[in-house]
């Protein structure tokens, strides 16, 4: 056995990714407070619980204040840190804000309990990661930097390893692996983090979601070549398109010299309470409990086909999902390669839907198609196809500037048009990156439909800042 071996620390995500993976990010605070200080209690390095998706679906669907989630949580988890997940420049909305909501934004998440930023960009573009970077620096953060995985000609150990450096130059704390395909193999996965320790030299955490089948294989792989942090969630939240179960990542670690150190008993009592949360969202559920064949055919997430087949059933065209799976991996060649993560499969996905139902490549474009070859979601991973950018642009030349260079400051006008609606900044910030949706929860939150407990806001006690 190897000296100088570190036990292996495991982050939870049932509060984030493993219901937007499963139960379509329906979770709801009042079903995560009851377990709360027992999930504290467990040990984990630290639990992911905000950013992502959650903080539109609080809004849009839950009729929760996604800051409001935020400080209950902080309330009830003394002890471990807490994490979100943030698409850089996107923050957790689906367009590029200006630089003054990035740093409002990622200053009230550290404000109202957030410890550890996880930020990523779709294309891996650096540019549209450094503000969150610096600004989580600046708030006391800890900053992740992300490498959204994926496999092409042009990613290789030497494209990820320059990613890497190039984050750790900005000032990221550590780097996240996020497979958010499931996708990586467990060779891969051993390569790749030796690499990322033995040359950036920063902590190496593995996000892998189970949807091959192959993410614990992956997790394995990875603890031998010295990873730092396994992302996993509660057995009865993992598995399918979430993540590995925690429980058989500690038990396979266990009597090694990565043993993880925490209690298989406190974990199934939170699986057993968890077993019922997941029967109340059953409506939601969209588990199939086999491994998806598609992704490790089409490396295509696993949402995405599932998005595919609403959006030909609509078109009354479901007989073509065959060609539309064909059709992904050429559209995205196309596009010079991108990661498939919000944003860029949804517009990798909606062409090559629209490529397929009209009988000829690239005969309209969407208007996300469209930006995408101007340039203004950043700079794709490898060259695009020119003859299909002549097309849909014609002569017109790409933006070379970061993206976000582009945008005027937005809060002030926010501030202004939201008026009496906002009670806080947070709340400006609600509806500067979601104007209508925003807009509506707030009105209904002045109506007094949802409840809010105000004397958290601006509460010291919920600030919880740990050594990075
Ligand atoms: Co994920």
């Amino acid at each position: 056995m190897e000296k100088g071996v570190i036990p292996v620390k495991i982050t939870d995500t049932t509060f984030r990714d493993g219901h937007q993976s499963l139960l379509a990010t329906r979770m709801k605070l009042e079903d995560m407070l009851p377990i709360a200080e027992q999930m504290d209690d467990i040990g984990f390095h630290s639990m992911e619980v905000w950013g992502g998706a959650t903080f539109d679906t609080c809004m849009r669907f839950l009729n929760e204040d996604p800051w409001e989630r935020l400080r209950q949580l902080r309330k009830s988890i003394k002890k471990t840190k807490l994490q979100m997940l943030l698409r850089g420049q996107n923050l957790v909305g689906y367009r590029h804000y200006a630089d003054d909501v990035v740093e409002a934004f990622v200053k009230k998440a550290i404000f109202n309990g957030i410890d550890i930023i996880r930020i990523f960009d779709a294309l891996n573009d650096v540019r549209n990661m450094e503000k969150a970077i610096s600004v989580t620096k600046k708030e006391g953060g800890h900053a992740q930097g992300t490498i959204s995985y994926t496999v092409s000609p042009f990613h290789n150990l030497e494209y990820y390893q320059k990613l890497a450096q190039t984050l750790k130059d900005m000032g990221a704390d550590s780097i996240c692996i996020k497979d958010m395909a499931g996708i990586i193999t467990p060779q891969m996965a051993f390569d790749l983090v030796k690499v990322l320790k033995e040359q950036v030299k920063l902590p190496v955490q593995l996000h892998c979601h189970y949807t091959s089948g192959m993410a614990s294989m992956a997790y394995y792989k990875a603890v031998e070549a010295g990873v730092d942090v396994l992302d996993c969630a509660i057995s009865s939240i993992a598995l399918s398109t979430s993540q590995p179960a925690a429980e058989t990542i500690v038990a396979s670690l266990q009597g090694t010299p990565y043993d993880s150190g925490l209690d298989l008993n406190k974990l199934s009592v939170a699986a057993e309470y968890f077993k019922n949360v997941r029967a109340k969202y059953k409506k939601f559920d969209v588990s199939n409990g086999t491994v998806d064949v598609n992704v490790l055919r089409y490396q295509i997430p696993g949402g995405m086909i599932s998005n595919f087949i609403s959006q030909l059933q609509q078109q009354n065209a479901l007989d073509k999902l065959p060609q539309v799976l064909e059709e992904v991996p050429r559209v995205r060649e196309d596009f010079g390669f991108p990661p498939l993560v919000t944003p860029s499969s949804q517009i990798v996905g909606a062409q090559a839907v629209l490529n397929v139902l009209l009988g000829e490549r690239y005969k309209m474009a969407t208007t996300e198609t469209k930006n995408y070859m101007k340039g203004l979601y950043g700079r794709p991973p490898a060259p695009v196809n020119e003859e299909v950018r002549k097309k849909i642009i014609g002569e017109e030349q790409p933006v070379n500037t970061r993206p976000a260079d582009l945008l005027e400051p937005q809060m002030e006008e926010a501030r202004k048009e939201i008026g009496f609606y906002a009670e806080t900044e947070e709340d400006v910030l609600s509806y500067v990156m979601f104007p209508q949706v925003g807009k509506k929860f707030l009105e209904e939150r002045l109506a007094g439909k949802v409840k809010v407990d105000f004397s958290l806001v601006g509460n010291e006690k919920n600030i919880n800042h740990y050594p990075v």
